[in-house]
């Protein structure tokens, strides 16, 4: 398996909002990503939770963003009482290569952080 990790500060997610609002916001996130954010309380927890999973995702796939993806190939859904799980698209779509993939995030007052686990051998997880 391959692991990826992240964490983000959620003022530096705001200051970014506030600096470049929509622009930012759909250069990085996906519609569905950003109606999922503007429909919670703390909707900058949120933006920053997804944006540490992206960042996850990229390293877990062992490729960073110099390697021309954008991060809305990256979309986290929110599915059963919440659980978030990931889909991707486009060039990543065809690295992932039909492996299992799986995300979970967490926030605090400060900060959120995303985890991304790729399995490389589904009949024997390891
Ligand atoms: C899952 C739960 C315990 C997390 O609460 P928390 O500790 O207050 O919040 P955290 O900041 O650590 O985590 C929040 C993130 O957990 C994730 N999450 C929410 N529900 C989840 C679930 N059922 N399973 C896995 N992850 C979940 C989401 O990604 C959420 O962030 P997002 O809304 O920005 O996507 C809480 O949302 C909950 O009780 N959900 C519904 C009940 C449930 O199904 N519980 C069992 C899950 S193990």
């Amino acid at each position: 398996m391959n692991v990826g990790i992240d964490i983000v500060e959620i003022e530096r997610i705001k200051n970014l909002y506030e600096k470049f609002g929509e622009r930012f916001l759909k250069r990085v996130f996906t519609d569905n990503e950003i109606n999922y954010c503007f429909s919670r309380k703390n909707v900058f927890h949120s933006l920053a939770g997804r944006f540490a999973i992206k960042e996850a995702v990229l390293k877990a796939l062992g490729i960073g963003m110099t390697s021309g993806f954008s991060f809305k190939d990256i979309e986290v859904i929110n599915v059963n009482k919440g659980k978030p799980v990931v889909i991707l698209n486009g060039k990543l779509k065809e690295l992932l290569n039909n492996r299992e993939i799986e995300i979970s995030i967490s926030h605090s007052e400060h900060y959120a952080v995303g985890i991304c686990i790729i399995w490389y051998n589904l009949n024997n997880k390891k």
